[in-house]
């Protein structure tokens, strides 16, 4: 049986557990030039150092308009890339792989970062905003109209991502993951309520899949044959006509086949007001769905906060790995901490806190 301590091989990339960190954006670039901080290497160190097999960064624009505030890190600058490996040098120091969640955030894009603001939703452009694009112009609720993109503007964004993925790697990450999840751009073209557009792109599932399996393959392409690439869905907008769990097995059985290597999945965003049912697990059997019905490899994520309840997601097959956001924020050596929990032992202890193990 599989335990959250084992490990797993993804393409060239040895994880040393099962027990991750997802991405977590901080809004924390107060300079807003996309430069990650002081902030993000001991925010991405500790849970390196706290034991996790894989850290997530948070959701980085692979352009300036893709952010969804200004903010957020970006990967698409030298300056960038420098940061960023001093970040990654550290988290492999602690023996951590480390991923970076390329974004756009499309109609979700140009608002005031979430906290330390006069102001909620669209960022006018006085102030720093940018106007926002999408497959169609339709507004997020609440938030200022998009521009809907051209045809001939969406090689631009297969480009765009495949030259993020390329600095990803200058940078030092092992793996990257496309952020297609939480009603960002990749989403809203996913998901019918959003995608309107009476092109290749838009209608069918093939058409509305179309540009992430074009991403997919430019990256894939970009980083080699020894990069992992995952893919974040949210598997439903918890709304009727919408995207949901079917439609999100169908596309990561395609994404697998264009060269993606691991899901994780989500659930959300794309709807304002819509009701999730929360509770402990509760995204878990979305991941199951989607392992079992894809015959791929997923993680689970979403109110996972306890080694037992992370144990038995993994040794009962439903997912592959375990993500914890919140919790590994509240306690980044949660993996030190589970581990002590379940009697197991750890070679990964930072040696400078070998004298707080627990007896
Ligand atoms: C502060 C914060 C920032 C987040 N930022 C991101 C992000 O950058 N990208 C993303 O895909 N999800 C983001 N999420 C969602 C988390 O990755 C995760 O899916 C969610 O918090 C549910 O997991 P949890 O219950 O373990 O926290 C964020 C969540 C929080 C609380």
């Amino acid at each position: 049986m599989t335990g959250i301590f084992d490990p797993l091989d993804i393409r060239g990339v040895h994880v040393r557990n099962r027990l991750w960190v997802p991405a977590l954006c901080q809004y924390s670039v107060f300079e807003r030039d996309g430069v990650p901080t002081d902030w993000h290497l001991a925010h991405l160190g500790s849970f390196a150092r706290g034991g996790a097999g894989l850290v997530m960064a948070e959701a980085t624009g692979i352009t300036p308009e893709g952010r969804i505030s200004p903010h957020d890190t970006g990967i698409w600058s030298t300056a960038q890339v420098a940061a960023w490996r001093r970040i990654t040098d550290f988290a492999h120091t602690q023996g951590a792989a480390v991923g970076l969640q390329l974004a756009h955030a499309g109609r979700k894009a140009s608002v005031w970062p979430e906290w330390g603001s006069p102001a909620k939703g669209t960022m006018p452009a006085d102030q720093g905003g940018w106007q926002t694009v999408a497959p169609s112009a339709v507004a997020f609720e609440g938030y200022a109209p998009p521009r809907a993109l051209a045809l001939d503007e969406l090689p631009d964004v297969v480009a765009a991502f495949a030259a993020a993925a390329r600095r990803a790697m200058d940078a030092g990450f092992d793996l990257v993951e496309l952020h297609a999840a939480h009603g960002y751009l990749l989403h809203q073209f996913l998901s019918p309520l959003s995608n309107h557009r009476d092109d290749a792109y838009g209608g069918t599932l093939e058409n509305r899949a179309r540009l992430l399996l074009e991403i997919v393959r430019a990256v894939r392409a970009e980083v080699g044959g020894a990069v992992p690439v995952f893919v974040r869905f949210s598997a439903t907008d918890y709304s009727d006509g919408g995207w949901d769990a079917e439609q999100t097995a169908v596309v990561a059985g395609w994404a697998r086949d264009a060269g993606a290597d691991f899901f994780d999945i989500s659930s959300g965003g794309l709807m304002a007001g819509v009701r999730i049912p929360l509770g402990p697990g509760y995204q878990v059997p979305f991941a199951e769905f989607v392992r079992t019905s894809a015959g791929v490899d997923v993680n689970a994520v979403g109110l996972i906060t306890d080694a037992a309840q992370a144990q038995q997601i993994v040794e009962s097959g439903q997912a592959d790995a375990v993500m914890l956001g919140r919790e590994s924020m509240r306690d980044p050596h949660f993996p030190l901490r589970a581990a002590h929990e379940l009697g197991v032992e750890l070679d990964y202890w930072p040696p400078q806190y070998l004298r707080a193990r627990w007896p």
